[in-house]
């Protein structure tokens, strides 16, 4: 029993301490060959040329990024261009693109 709760804390600060990466934080080299998709739109590195119709998402903090990410994914956040591009990301994919996003120079 004692044994079982010492890994249970040991897990816990694993995950807060951000050890284990994969699964705490986003990869900004993966997330850069995945936003090639997203340049298109959002601009080359998240610097949008035209920030009125298509928010600019670089500098910006992962963390809020990942929520707006999700949230068009379940729908939740319904956009005509934006939801079909964000419903076949995986948990993974978001979290690495949030983390290149925020990795870049803003405007
Ligand atoms: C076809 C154009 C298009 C593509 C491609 C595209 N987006 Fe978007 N994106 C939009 C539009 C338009 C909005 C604003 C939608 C709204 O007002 O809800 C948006 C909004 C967002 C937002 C929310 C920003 C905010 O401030 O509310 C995020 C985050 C985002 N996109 C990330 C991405 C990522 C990551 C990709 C690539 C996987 C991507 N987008 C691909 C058009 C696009």
């Amino acid at each position: 029993m004692k044994m079982k709760f010492a890994g249970v804390l040991a897990f816990s600060a694993a995950m807060v301490f951000g050890l284990n990466g994969a699964v705490v934080a986003g990869d900004v080299e993966r997330g850069e060959s995945k936003a090639r998709t997203c340049a298109g739109c959002h601009g080359t590195a998240g610097r949008s040329n035209v920030p009125s119709m298509f928010p600019s998402l670089a500098g910006r903090d992962a963390e809020e990024l990942v929520e707006l990410l999700k949230g068009y994914r379940s729908g939740e956040i319904d956009n005509a261009q934006m939801t079909p591009q964000a419903r076949n990301l995986s948990d993974e994919d978001i979290k690495d693109l949030a983390a290149y996003y925020e990795a870049q120079e803003p405007k």
